[in-house]
């Protein structure tokens, strides 16, 4: 195993042209897979990954149950449309909503972001209220009202709004299936 950081250059240098990340910049290595609490880089370097607590890292990367369980469920049903329903869904549901007494009902998201703006658009709901308190150094997320409620970064410095308000013109979705049940 290598001590010196493996540089990929020209992955690097490519990384450089072609991609975009918002606050901040990327680390300076390749990723080349990871396991248990280590990413191992293409040099075979293993770095300690204290970064994550996101996704199913928490419960160490390329975790052999998670794997068996994604293969296994990306074979069978890779990708639904958000009104379709399937079993392992309404199981998922069914288990997280068991776990808070009061709370039987499940939203389900993709990232933190998306599950800070349903939060910030529940509590509107709920209190009719509009303004909300973001502590300094917060990170909520890169989606609009995530983003605007987020002093943290390239955000400390602008007071502004950062939410931007559009003009809605009517569409026509001739398209459009309608599905009825019965
Ligand atoms: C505290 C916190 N909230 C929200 C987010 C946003 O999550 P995501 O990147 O999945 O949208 C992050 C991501 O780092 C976070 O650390």
């Amino acid at each position: 195993m290598s001590v010196e950081p493996h540089r990929d250059r020209a992955a690097l240098e490519a990384a450089d042209h072609h991609l975009i990340r918002y606050g901040g910049t990327f680390l300076p290595f390749v990723a080349d897979r990871a396991e248990g609490s280590f990413v191992y880089d293409s040099g075979g370097r293993a770095i300690l990954d204290f970064t994550s607590g996101q996704m199913s890292a928490i419960l160490g990367h390329s975790h052999p149950e998670i794997v068996d369980v994604v293969t296994e469920t990306i074979a069978r049903l890779d990708h639904l449309f958000s009104g379709m329903l399937s079993r392992p869904v309404i199981e998922l549901g069914e288990a997280l909503g068991n776990l808070a007494p009061g709370l039987s009902k499940v939203l389900l998201l993709s990232t933190g972001a998306e599950s800070n703006e349903a939060a910030l658009r529940m509590a509107r709901l709920v209190t009719g209220g509009w303004e909300v308190v973001g502590f300094s150094q917060s990170w909520h997320g890169m989606t609009g009202a995530a983003a605007s409620a987020t002093y943290s970064g390239m955000f400390q410095s602008s007071r502004q709004p950062q939410i931007l308000w559009t003009k809605r013109p009517r569409m026509a979705a001739p398209w459009r299936v309608c599905v009825t049940s019965g």
